[in-house]
């Protein structure tokens, strides 16, 4: 079977590499790739907003599975245009996929469904939106409704700092028009949990959990990013906790979600923060999280292509899934400056030595090889992941690994996983 991957990032690496061990894949592309996917996969130079470019390479090479990393080509409908010329797509429909592209749509919908989440206000008129923020007294959340590249939530711990950040949404549109609507949301406490689960349409197989770490300075602090690393298992999620996520939140979004219409397939990401009345949502994504994937799908023992395609042919019932019960870390190393401004172009060195290690591996996130030398082109450049009998021997065998690769202006979080250690 031929597999074609969307995506370029850490997460569309390892998937590239997980389908590629199937015993089912002959063949996997990634449109456009990175400096990793180029020793598992062939690259192929379609940038993921070229739908057309893609359905005309799928239907060239008869793709037997499209597998689709970032949100943005899922919200513009990739999956509906590839359904309609038969080519099976691994993903939800532009309808499915606005629980992530419009986040006020989510909030009604957790509304209607009484799924736990926490307290919102929808603006579309400044006017409006900064009447209600100026008379709050506790830290609110800004959210503009829309995409947003992950930088649209502002947590803002008084009054004037969500006055500013609405400016910045509504007036000055830094967003765009993903800024048209605002959520304003109550700030929850508690650590933050991902779920993964793989749902055909009715059915839904929850993965093993992971915690991410988005702020990009250490003790949770500075601007969030994409994400600056992640372990699984979690060891804060309980069987408990686990199970109430599935029947208070993801059974009763899938089910709204197909009462209205769009049934959903595909990966859907429920963000949360565990609060003290229980496990909260904070968003929903319509893709795997990154650098989530890096460590949830090293530990799956089970076949990927199996499961994905199970899930686009509405066979979910048939699969059962194996884990590694063992941990990972995943650390990410970032080019300076990220998640503001930062330089590329820097020469890689070490990523070998690096994999030397036992049970090692380096997801690419943002590089590509110029002339045999492997050059940074993104603000997170490198996912430095390991597998051990412990997060904590998970963790340190990560650190001597991460020590091994430089480029200038190079850095990283020192405590990935270490809140998690018991
Ligand atoms: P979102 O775009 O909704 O995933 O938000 C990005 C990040 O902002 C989350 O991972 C949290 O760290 C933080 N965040 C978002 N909403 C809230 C909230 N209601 N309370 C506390 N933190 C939040
Ligand atoms: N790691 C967070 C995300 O993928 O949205």
């Amino acid at each position: 079977m031929k597999v074609l991957v969307v995506g370029s990032g850490g997460r569309e690496h390892v998937l590239a590499e997980r389908l590629a061990q199937s015993d089912h894949v002959g063949q996997v592309f990634c449109a456009p790739g990175n400096g990793g996917t180029t020793a598992i996969a062939e690259n192929v130079p379609i940038e993921p907003h070229c739908q057309a470019d893609l359905l005309k390479f799928a239907r060239e090479q008869s793709i037997d599975l499209t597998v689709v990393g970032p949100e943005a080509p899922l919200c513009a409908g990739i999956v509906d245009q590839f359904q309609a010329a038969n080519l099976p797509i691994f993903g939800p429909t532009q309808a499915a996929a606005r629980i992530e592209g419009d986040k006020a749509y989510a909030k009604q919908l957790m509304l209607q469904s009484l799924i736990p989440t926490a307290k919102s206000r929808i603006f579309t008129r400044h006017e409006d939106a900064r009447e209600y923020v100026a008379t709050r007294d506790t830290a609110q959340v800004v959210k503009a409704a829309g995409l947003a590249g992950g930088k649209g939530s502002i947590v803002c711990d008084d009054p004037a700092d969500a006055l500013l950040a609405l400016e910045r949404i509504m007036v000055d549109k830094q967003f765009g028009d993903a800024g048209n609507t605002v959520v304003v949301e109550e700030k929850l406490t508690g650590p933050e949990l991902s779920v993964f689960a793989v749902v055909d349409g009715h059915t839904l197989y929850v993965l093993e959990p992971a915690q991410d770490h988005k702020p990009v300075g250490e003790s949770t602090t500075g601007p969030n990013t994409g994400g600056m690393g992640a372990h699984s298992p979690a060891p804060i999620a309980t069987e408990k906790i686990l199970r109430r996520i599935d029947s208070d939140i993801l059974i009763p979004i899938i089910s709204a979600l197909e009462h209205d219409g769009a049934a959903y397939r595909g990966l859907l990401y429920a963000g949360l923060i565990l609060t003290a009345a229980g496990p909260k949502v904070l968003e929903f994504n319509c893709r795997f999280g990154d650098p989530e994937a890096q460590v949830i799908l090293p530990r799956l023992r089970s076949d990927l292509f199996e499961l994905l395609h199970s899930a686009v042919h509405g066979k979910l019932d048939q699969i059962e899934l194996q884990w590694d019960r063992r941990s990972a870390v995943c650390v990410v190393m970032a080019s300076e400056g990220y998640p503001g401004a930062y330089e590329t172009g820097k020469e890689v060195h070490g990523v070998d030595a690096a994999e030397s290690l036992a049970d090692v591996r380096v997801y690419h996130a943002g590089t590509k090889w110029i002339s045999e030398r492997l050059i940074t082109t993104g603000g997170r450049v490198l996912g430095v992941t390991t597998l051990a009998d412990s997060l904590a021997g998970a963790r340190e065998r990560c650190y001597d690994a991460i020590e091994r690769i430089s480029f200038e202006g190079a850095f990283y979080r020192r405590d990935i996983a270490a809140a998690a250690l018991p």
